[in-house]
């Protein structure tokens, strides 16, 4: 049976005594409206360790002005069931004045790859996401926690800080899960009409066709691009091409040649909705 945790001085009182118990625990921190992908990191989560906790919290903190939190898909009850189906123990769900009360001061930020790619059209975005995922571990306190690789620029941040604050957590990154024509799976898919997931193919369908020109020994990032660019343009519902970057998996660093290990990273609007997705060549 799941059990949904509001409260933080609950949640840790839980965690001590599991501790107590020697029992190794898995965490996922999610947004909530959970999906396979979020199912699959629970998979790999409920058979590494004794104990799962899943958070559902939208963190409005990694938010802009401008951008959808308020019309985030959220629904606890049919994320209980999901959670309930794949053997989650815990879920972790608390309110925004429990994480952020009054006089709340304090903000984790990882410096330079958080500049690129995401970092340089959501002013605020890993900041709130590194200081919320910081609180989590801090709460929950796991030894494992796991992360999707379709946001790979959080996962990279992410590992960036647990190393330099030297965070005793070990975080996992799960491979992106796509529907059968390749769409990447994510809460927002839900904000997409029937025409409007027609265009959203347009990402998956132009890193295919990188993938495939950099192996038939293409290497010049531009052309990529171009390539990728015209392709994602030809669907009738793209409304902008927020960019589309050729970086090192490591550094996030743009590339002069491609290489085999290089990240191909886009975000894309279709219609109103932000979608991004990536590949690793
Ligand atoms: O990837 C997400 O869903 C969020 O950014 C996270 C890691 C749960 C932090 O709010």
């Amino acid at each position: 049976m799941t059990k949904v945790i509001h409260s933080i001085d609950e949640m840790k009182k839980i965690i001590k005594e599991l501790k107590k118990d020697n029992k190794k625990i898995g965490f996922v921190p999610t947004m909530g409206y959970l999906h396979e992908g979020h199912e699959s990191l629970i998979k790999c989560s409920t058979s590494e360790n004794d104990i799962t906790v899943v958070s559902i919290f939208v963190n409005p903190i990694q938010f802009g002005k401008s951008e959808d939190l308020d019309r985030y898909p959220r629904d606890l009850e049919r994320d209980r069931q999901i959670c309930e189906k794949n053997g989650v123990d815990y879920i972790f769900n608390p309110s925004y004045e429990e994480m952020y009360p009054e006089g709340y001061k304090t903000y984790v930020e990882v410096e330079e790859i958080t500049k690129n790619l995401c970092g340089a059209f959501r002013e605020g975005h890993f900041r709130g996401v590194t200081t919320v995922v910081t609180k989590l571990f801090n709460i929950i306190n796991p030894d494992n926690a796991y992360f999707g690789k379709k946001d790979f620029q959080q996962l990279k941040v992410i590992q960036q800080m647990v190393k330099d604050l030297n965070m005793d957590v070990n975080v996992i990154g799960c491979p992106l899960i796509r529907e059968k024509d390749g769409l990447a799976l994510s809460s927002r898919n839900k904000y997409l009409s029937k025409e409007e997931r027609e265009s959203a193919l347009s990402l998956s369908k132009s890193l295919f066709l990188a993938k495939q020109l950099f192996e038939s020994g293409e290497t010049d990032p531009q052309t990529i691009k171009k390539k990728m660019e015209e392709l994602i343009l030809s669907y009738p519902l793209v409304r902008e091409i927020q960019y589309i970057e050729i970086v090192d998996s490591e550094t996030l660093k743009p590339k002069e040649k491609v290489e085999k290990g290089d990240t191909i990273a886009l975000a894309v609007y279709v219609g109103n909705t932000r979608l991004i997705d990536n590949i690793q060549l």
